[in-house]
């Protein structure tokens, strides 16, 4: 039953207590507090509007100070239709309650397969297993790619296209905007854009199921994003925390708004200056929880280095402090290990 994830667990097995397969050491497991006890700081937020604005200044003064001391922001005014992700909302959470005989379609745990449902985080090497189901969908290039996609239940494909699209031209606009907000320079922004442009995208859907004893595991561990940005749309149950300064803080669920983050790719790109940072999922006592991550990066083929305008070997303050990554480097890393530490980045 394990590796038929917890939507099957708690549906057709029925459970009371969490199974001690998914009891995470005491170390790692999430304190729970009341809204009271809970860490007053909210992420930064970008308004998108300001950035495709004339004055871009402030804007993306305030997005380089995001990146460096949160990693994460909350995206808002970005021109995405309400109904668009709505959509992408009700249809991704109709996917996870189909039946599992429908739902096991996708079941692999081959990591390189273009449509893959699964549990946990890596359920071949997770010792402890996470509180979460999950469809992922490789979004590029989507012509080739979609007759695979899920064609339940109805209107999902079309959901999930629409959105995958809205998404991936905001990240095109956040990602320049990062760019320039590093101060790369243009001809290494114009040469970095036309990668992303045809780089790596994947859907992520999320599924965590309400969970009898939410201090016992978590929905995610916490790990940083391998990507250059993700982009979450959560619902409305809460569950996200960012690990800043040393607290859990909750990404507050702001309807029609994105929650982004740094990714390790940004890390190396921005030679360091921007630093992806620890997040993970609490789970919830009475309510299930959706969100869909999307990830976007270079071509899975192809490496990630420091851009040339921000590292001088003649300028100590410039020194290049990573090597060279690129997905595969990340996929055997995974393979020994869930990322706790980020120690495969440093040179
Ligand atoms: C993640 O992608 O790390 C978690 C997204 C979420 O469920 O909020
Ligand atoms: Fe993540």
């Amino acid at each position: 039953t394990v590796m038929k994830g917890v939507r099957h667990l708690c549906e057709n097995v029925g459970i009371t207590r969490v199974p001690s397969k998914y009891i995470f050491p005491v170390s790692d497991r999430p304190q729970i507090m009341s809204s009271a006890q809970k860490p007053k700081i909210k992420l930064p937020v970008i308004d998108i509007g300001e950035l495709l604005s004339e004055d871009r200044t402030r804007v993306l003064e305030t997005l380089d100070q995001a990146c460096k001391e949160y990693g994460f922001f909350q995206v808002v005014n970005h021109g995405i239709d309400g109904v668009v992700i709505q959509r992408m909302i009700d249809s991704g959470k109709q996917f996870f309650e189909l039946p599992f005989e429908e739902r096991s379609r996708y079941l692999t745990t081959d990591t390189s397969s273009p449509v893959r449902y699964g549990t946990s985080f890596s359920e071949i090497n997770d010792e402890v297993f996470c509180w979460r189901d999950f469809l992922k969908l490789t979004c590029h290039s989507l012509d080739t790619i979609l007759p695979l996609w899920p064609s339940a239940p109805i209107g999902f494909r079309d959901d999930a296209i629409l959105y995958s699209k809205k998404t991936r031209t905001l990240f095109l606009v956040l990602i320049a905007a990062v760019l320039e907000a590093l101060g790369v320079g243009a001809g290494n922004c114009e040469s970095s854009m036309k990668e992303f442009e045809e780089g790596s995208h994947l859907l992520v859907l999320n599924c965590y199921p309400a969970c009898p004893e939410p201090e016992l595991t978590l929905g995610m561990p916490s790990h940083s994003d391998y990507g250059f940005l993700t982009l979450v749309l959560q619902d409305e149950v809460e569950g996200l925390q960012v690990l800043h300064a040393g607290d859990w803080i909750t990404a507050d669920p702001v309807p029609g708004s994105f929650v982004v983050n740094v990714g390790d790719h940004l890390e190396i790109y921005s030679n360091g200056r921007y630093q992806s940072v620890l997040h993970r999922v609490v789970a919830n006592a009475s309510e299930s929880r959706m969100s869909v991550a999307s990830l976007h990066s270079v071509a899975f083929d192809s490496m990630v280095s420091p851009a040339a305008g921000l590292v001088d070997d003649g300028d100590a303050g410039k020194r290049r402090l990573y090597k060279d990554t690129g997905f595969a480097d990340f996929i055997a890393y995974l393979s020994t290990s869930v990322p706790k530490s980020k120690s495969f980045l440093e040179s």
